[in-house]
């Protein structure tokens, strides 16, 4: 790595981003990973934009996905954070690992995390190795207005269940 993208490594990691957890549904498929490259795009509609890596399980299943839902992990969700950001579900179910039930679209719903909205997929974008998702809002869980969302500093440590 140069100089150049070291030190834009730094400036990005400075601005200590916060992180959502992703989930997806396909036919029998369920997914979902750990994300921060991810914010809304649009106020009028309401479009929110993800970025999954094209060598995450989650990015196969969301292929083949109409919908996303995106999750807002507390600060007491660490555990769920480390669980979808560390595992892949090339290996493991991570839903038979946490508390969950089917929400708007067939979509999997992390009954753990502080707030949650889902959206159709509108949009894929080529962005090198992550692929942009736009969504336009669908639906979405009436938040605790006390949340602390989890953010990058939280969770840099974790090693991602597939290099990006
Ligand atoms: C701080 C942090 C940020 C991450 N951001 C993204 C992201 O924006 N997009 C993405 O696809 N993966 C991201 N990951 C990696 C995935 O969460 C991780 O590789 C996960 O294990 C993939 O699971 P899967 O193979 O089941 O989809 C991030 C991981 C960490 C620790």
């Amino acid at each position: 790595m140069g100089s150049r993208d070291a030190a834009f490594d730094t400036i990005v990691a400075t601005t200590d981003y916060p992180v959502c957890i992703v989930t997806t549904v396909a036919g029998q498929d369920m997914a979902g990973c750990l994300v921060g490259f991810a914010g809304q795009m649009s106020i009028e509609p309401r479009r929110f934009l993800v970025a999954l890596s094209k060598s995450n399980y989650t990015y196969s299943v969301a292929q083949r996905a109409e919908h996303l839902a995106v999750h807002l992990p507390d600060k007491d969700n660490l555990a769920l954070a480390e669980l979808f950001g560390r595992e892949t579900g090339s290996a493991v179910d991570k839903f038979a690992h946490c508390e969950w039930r089917v929400g708007p679209h067939g979509l999997p719903i992390l009954t753990a995390a502080a707030a949650w909205f889902t959206g159709a997929i509108l949009q894929r974008h080529d962005f090198g190795d992550h692929e942009g998702t736009l969504l336009e809002l669908t639906a979405a869980g009436t938040p605790d207005p006390s949340v602390t969302g989890l953010r990058y500093h939280d969770v840099a440590d974790l090693s991602p269940g597939h290099s990006a």
